[in-house]
């Protein structure tokens, strides 16, 4: 047990194992390479009674833990979205952690909720999101989208919901692309997943707004009610970008609550290149962006952002007697802005990292990790290897591996499932796939904090030594 008047005594061996991590990071198996169990039957069954060292406790998280980690901070991270950091986030994180506040409402820590008001502000004024959009931290975008469809639930039916329960005919729709997170809030909102009316999309992947127009018409004439449409700014598969403008006319048309999740693509909004993607914003609702995806933020923290914020608190407060405080009113008390009343001060982090690179620094590493990016597409274009199956867009490309003579969809399909679980397993690079027409499709996601070119190039010489032994 460590006394706090013993912190300066202890704290240098956590500062050089991290330290430690950071130098040897890049040669560890990017992926953890361990089977099922593995770490679970070396911990022991009962936890110690007596006090252990901090020193036995170390060895421990190097011997057991670390092999059953997989490295999202490692620059040849490339699968999935990355979950990227940066060392100010994580100074951020010493002190958040180290204060320990729990910021449900501004009275917990009036600064917290304050700091929370003003980078969200910065944010949306950065990515031109029009201003009267008003933004809290969620931990995930999965809960963002869960307040905004509980919301849109609530406005529908008049904030009838809440009190009466959710009525069987209130419809939600998305594209084919859209991610998880949706059906999973519609479930948990009480909707009911027969209620999610999944729009066609076009060759672009992107929602076709005349076919949600049809389906919302439809749906009206048969007695239904449209709820809530989600346009998404990047899709998971592909970085799919659906039209919001010509789908903001539609959900004004029909008075249908618009929820755009631009998770992962939202940060490209600082970049003037990609504000096309932004038309039509005002005619949205509410919004969501995770600053922990692309925006050197650790994990978790996530913008949400409301147009009319008195809808979102219409729909979640409840004022038990020993949270009414006499600033009420004139403040905001986060609790009331989404599901959890509990809060960490996540703000601090986005705070650290805006001062320390300055709007311009983040905007040179995103359009670093975007060159990289069309380079890396660039070359598997020339490659005699491989096929590029995507153009690249943002820090995504998607490619196939195409050795000679075969055309088979089925067994190009197959050896590219083979050729992913190789590399991955040789733990030097980790990639993931999706399917697209039935094609089996490897992503490359270039968007690690600290990626740089020489990964770039050690990705693609792995990828070609990888070719030659299929
Ligand atoms: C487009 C999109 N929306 C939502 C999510 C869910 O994000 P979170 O893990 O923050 O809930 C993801 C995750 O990758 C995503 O790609």
């Amino acid at each position: 047990m460590i006394e706090k008047k013993d912190f300066f005594d202890f704290a240098p061996k956590i500062i050089s194992w991290i330290d430690r991590y950071f130098k040897n990071l890049e040669s560890f198996p990017v992926k953890s390479q361990v089977h099922p169990e593995e770490i679970y039957k070396q911990l022991p069954t009962n936890p110690p009674n007596q006090s252990e060292s901090l020193d036995d406790i170390l060895d421990d998280l190097d011997k057991i833990i670390l092999p059953g980690i997989t490295h999202w901070q490692h620059p040849n991270f490339h699968a999935y979205f990355p979950a990227n950091s940066s060392i100010e986030s994580l100074f951020a994180e010493f002190i958040t952690a180290a204060i320990g506040a729990q910021c449900m409402i501004w009275d917990t820590s009036p600064a917290a909720a304050e700091l929370e008001k003003r980078v969200l502000n910065w944010l949306r004024d950065e990515m031109k999101i029009p201003n009267h959009f008003e933004g809290v931290i969620q931990d995930t975008a999965s809960t963002a989208t869960l307040s905004a469809i509980i919301t849109a639930r609530e406005v529908v039916t008049d904030f009838e919901a809440n009190e009466n329960g959710v009525p069987s005919n209130l419809r939600v729709y998305c594209s084919t692309q859209t991610h998880s997170s949706i059906e999973k809030a519609v479930k948990i909102a009480g909707i009911g997943r027969k209620n999610i009316v999944k729009i066609k999309v076009d060759e672009k992947y992107r929602l076709i707004p005349e076919e949600l127009e049809q389906a919302i018409q439809q749906d009206i004439s048969e007695g239904k009610i449209p709820c809530c449409v989600i346009a998404s700014i990047g899709t998971t598969s592909t970085v799919a970008v659906d039209p919001l403008y010509e789908i903001g006319k539609i959900c004004q048309k029909y008075k249908v609550w618009l929820h755009v999740d631009a998770a992962y693509l939202g940060t490209a909004l600082l970049l003037e290149e990609y504000q096309w993607m932004n038309r039509g914003i005002e005619m949205a609702d509410s919004f969501v962006f995770n600053p922990h995806k692309w925006l050197f933020t650790n994990f978790d923290c996530t913008a949400y952002y409301v147009k009319d914020v008195n809808l979102l608190l219409q729909t979640f407060e409840v004022l038990p007697e020993y949270l009414k405080t006499k600033t009420r009113g004139i403040v905001n008390d986060y609790r009331d802005w989404g599901i959890p009343l509990g809060r960490r001060f996540r703000a601090l982090k986005l705070w650290f990292v805006i001062r320390s690179y300055g709007m311009e620094g983040i905007r040179e590493k995103l359009r670093h990790h975007i060159s990289l990016n069309s380079y890396f597409a660039s070359k598997i274009e020339s490659s005699p290897h491989f096929e590029l199956m995507m153009p690249p867009f943002a820090t995504f490309t998607g490619f196939r591996f195409r050795p000679n003579g075969i055309d088979d969809l089925e067994k190009l399909n197959q050896i590219n499932k083979d050729f992913l679980n190789s590399i991955n397993r040789k733990g030097q690079l980790y990639l993931s796939h999706t399917k697209v027409n039935d094609q089996f499709l490897i992503r490359m996601i270039i968007a690690q904090t600290y990626v740089n070119q020489h990964h770039v190039n050690k990705a693609l010489d792995l990828l070609t030594e990888e070719a030659a032994l299929f």
